[in-house]
């Protein structure tokens, strides 16, 4: 409420500055957002109708804004009277700008776009005298990025009567990648997922497809496809279920365990026979109590 209030306020004196006309320059950008698919070209275009189309002098600029907040503003190109341009070191080689005097129109072409163009993008026009009005416009560019061949893993043990958790997640992708899951049996062939399986098809943020209670009969294959509106990409996750082993690991520890038990059982038993050779018998039977 406060906020609209605010933005109203701003409202009437640019109102009052545009209305006398003639005196204030006019900047603007029709298309409000852009959308480009990595590797692609995109060309955005500003206008700007000059207070005093005469006037030779100009300077003309646009700069990318970052989305979130901590990253810098980049200046990409700037235009300068006669014709000089000059492209941001960043940008060189890819950025291409023009500024026809005439038509009033300037365009930046990039090339081979990727995320990072991801951005808001200002024109702005500066013309000697000519402040007022409107001397910059914003426009903003979406990359679209397919999603890059997931990564897929089974958390937990796939032994029977576990619950395990199959992820897939791919590390590029814009809009972000939904992962769907698809099981086929040992033999290949499609098949729905167990009733006891949560939810199906899993769409889930964390990309996890969980299953529960597992059994052989869950063996098979388990492929996650990760879209987004500019591509897929999949994986093929092997899952055997086993009979529960033995674990030997710690079979061998509870052995040790016991053996290490024995041998200090020796050692205080021996200790005790020498103490009844040296001491007297009140001595023995106290560390035999301390023992039991
Ligand atoms: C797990 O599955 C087995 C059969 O495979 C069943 O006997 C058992 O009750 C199940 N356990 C749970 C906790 O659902
Ligand atoms: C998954 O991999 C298995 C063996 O590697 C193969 O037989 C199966 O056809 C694959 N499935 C898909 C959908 O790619």
């Amino acid at each position: 409420m406060s906020e609209k209030h605010i933005n109203w306020l701003f409202l009437i004196p640019s109102f009052i500055s545009v209305l006398p006309c003639c005196r204030s320059i006019e900047v603007s950008i029709p298309q409000k957002n852009y959308r480009a698919v990595s590797g692609d070209d995109i060309t955005l275009t500003c206008s700007f109708i000059p207070a005093r189309p005469d006037n030779k002098l100009i300077v003309l600029t646009w700069e990318a804004y970052p989305l979130k907040s901590g990253d810098k503003i980049k200046t990409v190109a700037t235009y300068f009277s006669n014709n000089v341009v000059d492209i941001a070191p960043a940008y060189e080689g890819r950025a291409f700008l023009e500024v026809d005097l005439n038509q009033q129109m300037s365009v930046l072409r990039l090339t081979k776009v990727t995320a990072q163009d991801s951005r808001s993008y200002q024109c702005s026009v500066r013309i000697p005298n000519d402040d007022e009005g409107t001397p910059t416009a914003t426009t903003s560019l979406l990359v679209l990025v397919p999603p890059s061949p997931p990564v897929c893993s089974i958390q937990g043990r796939a032994e029977y009567w576990q619950d395990i958790s199959l992820t897939c997640k791919s590390e590029e992708g814009s809009p972000k990648p939904v992962p769907v899951w698809k099981s086929y049996s040992v033999d290949n062939l499609p098949r729905r997922f167990p009733r006891y399986c949560k939810g199906w098809p899993i769409i889930n943020p964390q990309h996890f497809l969980s299953l529960f209670n597992i059994s052989r009969e869950m063996s098979g294959f388990y492929i996650c496809t990760s879209t987004n509106e500019v591509g897929s990409a999949s994986c093929n996750l092997t899952l055997a279920v086993m009979p529960p082993s033995m674990n030997i690991g710690s079979t061998a520890g509870i052995i040790g365990g016991v053996l290490a038990g024995f041998v200090f059982l020796g050692i205080l038993i021996f200790c005790c026979c020498r103490k009844k050779g040296n001491k007297d018998k009140n001595a023995e039977g106290y560390v035999w109590y301390m023992f039991m």
